[in-house]
């Protein structure tokens, strides 16, 4: 019997999340199942059946994601699992086709996620747009190198009060960020501060701590603590899951509470902003134990649509020559800078969709790509112009990992 590949039914999708989850070596939960219907619903999903039977699934959440100089739809994929019994005879290659298509069809021109596996996505065009970083910081040697002196009081608030006041910072942020996907009302309270005690792994419920400076909330930080003790003395660890300021003092005071709750030795945060400021604000950088890995991988799905949302500075454009094996109706030349998009004429450099993606954000440039021989240049000069075209004030950042 073939393997049929196809958007599940309604009362097909729980068997088809069942599937997925089996391929990460869990299964869903009523609780999952009560939260993802309503995030994925079967329509923003595609599914493998064997013999009438879920054995794989790749869903899509629907998002907005910004870009420089704007926002723009995206689909969020996720729930990407192949049952065990099933892995390696091409399932997955036939989920993303699949889909690839079905976002195109629904308008979306950009795809992104988190994958298990750094290696699975380049080959289906997605490139690393937005690297991220962890840390695990050692509390005691915690001090800023110019300390203006505790700013600000805080407070915990319960998870109905974090909802009002925390929503307009993360906005407020996200704004000038670009990476960062929104988030429903269904997001806020099911995903980011709901708190299912699966999600522990032996830590604390989540903490919501709210910073409020000269009488306005400017900062948040969502977190848990996993108390230890070794030889009769605490070796707590902080989890942060966010941490949030408007201003470079918000900022600073958000690490500031971090790094002071009692009982604990260590801050673990992930995903953590490779271009936060807390590395240079503290004497001590080393002991950020900070770790750079990848973290959102981008797919353009119609690259005409994405080169034309984005925003680019200013000087003479540049055409590159896009290549696609994946998904064909890519391919071609486009124009970037003034009046991007499709052209006819000639290309100035030549590259694959995955990097066009690394760059697309802004976390790197045409010069990045030049030296890990990723873009081939066919007139002189034009890496230096298309690299000017696309820099960004700050590099893209994804607080979410879905
Ligand atoms: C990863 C997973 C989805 C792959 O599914 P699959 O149906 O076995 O993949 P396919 O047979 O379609 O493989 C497609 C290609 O990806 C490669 N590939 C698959 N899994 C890979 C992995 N984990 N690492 C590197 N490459 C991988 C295959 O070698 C194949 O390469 P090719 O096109 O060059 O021949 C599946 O193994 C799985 O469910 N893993 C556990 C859950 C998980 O990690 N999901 C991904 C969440 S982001």
């Amino acid at each position: 019997m073939p393997i049929e590949i196809r958007q599940p039914a309604e009362e097909e999708l729980r068997d088809a999340m069942h599937a997925a989850e089996q391929g990460f070596g869990a299964g869903i939960t009523d609780e999952d199942w009560e939260r993802e219907r309503i995030t994925l619903p079967a329509q923003r999903a595609v599914a493998a059946f064997d013999d009438g039977r879920a054995v794989a699934l790749a869903g899509a959440y629907e998002f907005e994601l910004t870009i420089p100089g704007g926002q723009v739809p995206c689909a969020g994929v996720t729930w990407v699992g192949v049952l065990p019994t099933h892995r390696r005879q091409g399932i997955l290659r036939r989920l993303m086709a699949k889909q690839l298509v079905d976002v195109r069809e629904w308008g979306e021109p950009i795809a992104a996620l988190w994958a298990s596996e750094a290696a699975i996505y380049g080959r289906f065009g997605y490139g690393l747009a937005v690297p991220s970083a962890t840390l695990k910081a050692d509390s005691g040697r915690y001090e800023l190198r110019d300390d203006p002196g505790r700013q600000g009081t805080w407070r915990l608030v319960d998870a109905a009060t974090a909802f009002d006041l925390v929503r307009p910072v993360h906005d407020h942020v996200r704004r000038a960020r670009p990476g960062m996907p929104t988030r429903t009302e269904h997001w806020w309270r099911n995903h980011r501060l709901a708190d299912s005690e699966n999600w522990r792994r032996g830590a604390s419920e989540k903490f919501y701590a709210v910073l409020e400076l000269d009488g306005a909330v400017a900062g948040y930080a969502i977190y848990r603590v996993k108390s230890e003790w070794e030889g009769g003395f605490a070796k707590g660890v902080v989890r942060v899951l966010e941490a949030v300021g408007t201003s470079p003092a918000a900022e600073r005071e958000v690490w500031r509470y971090l790094f002071g709750i009692d009982l604990t030795t260590t801050v673990d945060v992930y995903p953590f902003d490779p271009a936060s400021p807390l590395f240079l604000t503290v004497r001590d950088p080393r002991a950020l134990h900070m770790g750079l890995h990848d973290g959102l991988w981008l797919r353009l799905v119609d690259v005409d649509a994405a080169l034309r949302a984005r925003s680019y500075r200013s000087g003479q454009p540049v055409v590159v020559g896009v290549r696609d094996e994946f998904c064909p109706w890519n391919e071609g030349a486009y124009r970037l800078g003034a009046e991007p998009g499709r052209t006819d004429a000639a290309p100035e450099l030549e590259l694959d969709v995955a990097d066009l993606a690394a760059v697309y954000l802004g976390a790197f440039d045409f010069a990045h790509l030049a030296r890990a021989d990723r873009v081939r240049e066919l007139t002189p000069g034009a890496l230096e112009r298309a690299s000017d075209l696309v820099h960004t004030p700050l590099p893209p950042f994804c607080p979410e990992v879905f």
